[in-house]
């Protein structure tokens, strides 16, 4: 599959139109990213912000609310009263339903003409088929229209797949920008600098080197008020289908030819389609899925998943996820790669560890039995690369230490860090596909995913329950233990 993408400066003014204008994905980050471009010049002058929902407010009203509810996600450093009246002023709104005709002839009325058109589909993916029809029955798609299509993309291969073909009815591949806002993050666009802008990482990023890889994505926030879609949805379609995914294939794909979107998004494919297919058994023994129960999370008291509001007292739905991989190519042959994340655990942790191979022999009488050297890429909380290695202690023996190697990515450039999804819609407005996912990128994904969900379905398997603002259930260790390895924490 191939997509040719013309990358470069926005030449037409800019309708930027939100379906879901008024919802959680909008008010917290769409908006909040959308001014931040503004304040920075990222956006084609005279651009407009059509924000579309079901709820009935007149352009006043839509202000009020966007003033109330998405102006506090703006850090008070970025926030310039000059810039917000004028990002105001950009704003419209159309009350629309997906199905409703009448609210698309509305919206038709008030997108301009001689314009690029960029649709956000932030709804449910239920809604995308029908969106992208009314789109093109009221004429607003053309060759320069992008559409923008919030994760999850369906919740199966089966439905990922038509909703693909329909909107692939309307948009070409080059048109259409499946975004997963961890491809956005800085550190995530830096693992691709750290693996292919140094010659001394090659070499040794390969089994027999590497013995084991962790992603560990940890979070401390439970479902908040998104009940409703997570109770049907469950961490590893939420998670583990596609943003640990698209880490992982960043840690393990072959170096690109260059940075075109199709050199980078062939690479990843290979590696998904590379991953181990789980039978029955390996998910028995190598999933675990969790679900928390009451306790303390960030200093905080949270009840049990089963009574938060809106998910079923019975509800055997994952908040975490735990299980062990293998990339099944001849750089990767043998080596484990251990994905876990989760809600309401101890601490907001995400990274990777990559776990290099012992001294093949040892020489000194106080060495580590073990696991002298790794390679810790931090995410969240902060952005930092560390390599752990052994030095002496000082003193008269050979005692040894691990000391780190830190690249502390924070205080070397001072420069603003974009927020993932300021960077993608900038992406978006530029036509920069680079970073987002192809549609057999995607598909492939759930190919992995639909088995680990029929086999726990078939195997009938009640999560495991975990403490609140623990690390899962102690099974998720064992998983590691089993091979001698530990997460790292
Ligand atoms: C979203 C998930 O895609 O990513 C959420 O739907 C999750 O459940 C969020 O909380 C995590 O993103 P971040 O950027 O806060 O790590």
């Amino acid at each position: 599959m191939t997509t040719t993408a013309t990358s470069s400066a926005p030449s037409l003014p800019l309708d930027m139109i939100i379906f879901g204008g008024a919802g959680d994905l909008s008010v917290r980050k769409l908006l909040p990213a959308l001014y931040m471009a503004h304040l920075h010049g990222n956006l084609p002058p005279s651009t407009r912000i059509i924000a579309t929902g079901r709820h009935d407010y007149d352009r006043a009203g839509y202000l009020e609310f966007v003033q109330s509810k998405s102006q506090p996600f703006i850090n008070e450093r970025n926030f310039e009263q000059k810039a917000w009246d004028e990002f105001l002023r950009m704003l419209e709104y159309v009350c629309l339903d997906a199905t409703d005709t009448a609210g698309f002839a509305a919206l038709a009325k008030l997108s301009r003409q001689g314009v690029q058109r960029a649709f956000y589909l932030a709804t449910a993916p239920s809604l995308f088929t029908t969106i992208c029809e009314n789109l093109a029955a009221s004429d607003l798609i053309d060759g320069n229209s992008r559409v923008v299509l919030e994760k999850p993309l369906g919740h199966d291969l089966n439905s990922a797949r038509e909703i693909n073909a329909a909107v692939g009815k309307h948009f070409s591949e080059s048109q259409i920008y499946r975004i997963d806002h961890y491809l956005g993050k800085e550190t995530v666009q830096n693992l691709m600098v750290l693996r292919f802008g140094n010659g001394i990482l090659e070499p040794l990023w390969r089994a027999p080197n590497i013995v084991s890889v962790q992603i560990t994505v940890a979070e401390t926030v439970g479902v908040g008020s998104r009940a409703g879609f997570y109770d049907e949805t469950g961490a590893l379609r939420d998670m583990v289908q596609n943003h640990l995914l698209q880490l992982l294939c960043i840690i393990a794909m072959e170096p690109p030819v260059s940075l075109d979107p199709d050199a980078v998004r062939d690479e990843k494919l290979k590696v998904i389609r590379s991953l181990r297919r789980m039978t029955l058994g390996d998910i028995a023994r190598d999933t675990v899925r969790g679900q928390y129960t009451a306790g303390a999370a960030a200093g905080e008291v949270v009840k049990a998943y089963r009574d938060e509001a809106g998910v079923p007292p019975d509800s055997r739905t994952e908040t975490f996820v735990a299980l062990r991989t293998y990339v099944d190519n001849w750089r990767w042959a043998n080596v484990p790669f251990f994905l876990r994340t989760g809600k309401r655990m101890q601490k907001q942790l995400s990274q990777i560890v990559i776990e290099f191979a012992d001294p093949p022999l040892s020489i000194f009488p106080d060495a580590p039995r073990s696991r002298a050297n790794r390679l810790v890429i931090r995410l969240q909380p902060e952005e930092s690369v560390q390599l752990q290695l052994m030095a002496k202690q000082p003193g008269s023996g050979m005692h040894m230490l691990p000391v780190n190697l830190n690249l502390d990515l924070q205080s070397a450039f001072s420069q603003r860090r974009a927020e993932a999804y300021e960077r993608l819609l900038i992406d978006v407005v530029r036509g920069r596909l680079t970073h987002f996912m192809r549609r057999d990128e995607l598909e492939a994904a759930w190919s992995w995913a639909d088995p680990i969900l029929a086999g726990w379905k078939e195997l009938g398997e009640k999560p495991q329950l975990y403490t609140a603002g623990s690390w899962g259930p102690d099974s998720s260790g064992a998983l590691l233990a089993r091979q001698g390895f530990s997460w790292i924490e």
